[in-house]
């Protein structure tokens, strides 16, 4: 992959497509996390939400731990909107970030 590990310096997260697949990379604390950036609820995109090892999703703000991929908050949607949390697979699959010796990232599979 030809992203620097060095993107982390001015963000914490960015996403980038493994194998047509786009994986949410989160720097916290010292470590980095990969998770798949697809939310399990109706298939948003896990983009743009991301504090400390929380990522939200911008539809109904279900919350996932990226080190983990496990659903830590549900989904809020309106009563009177049917809902297809039921169809929800968790955790989303995680992935092991390495940076190589010139200082570029990879998502081990
Ligand atoms: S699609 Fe992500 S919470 Fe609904």
């Amino acid at each position: 992959m030809n992203i620097l590990v060095k993107v982390f310096e001015r963000r914490n997260s960015i996403i980038a497509w493994v194998n047509n697949k786009p994986i949410l990379i989160v720097k916290y604390g010292d470590k980095l996390y990969g998770m798949d950036a697809v939310c399990a609820h109706m298939g948003c995109a896990l983009l743009t939400d991301v504090n400390g090892y929380v990522a939200t999703c911008p539809a109904h703000l279900a919350k996932y731990d990226v080190r983990t991929g496990e659903l830590i908050e549900k989904p809020v949607v309106r009563p009177e909107v049917p809902c297809e949390y039921m169809q929800v697979k968790v955790p989303l699959k995680t992935y092991k970030i390495n940076v190589t010796p010139e200082g570029f990232l990879e998502v081990e599979e």
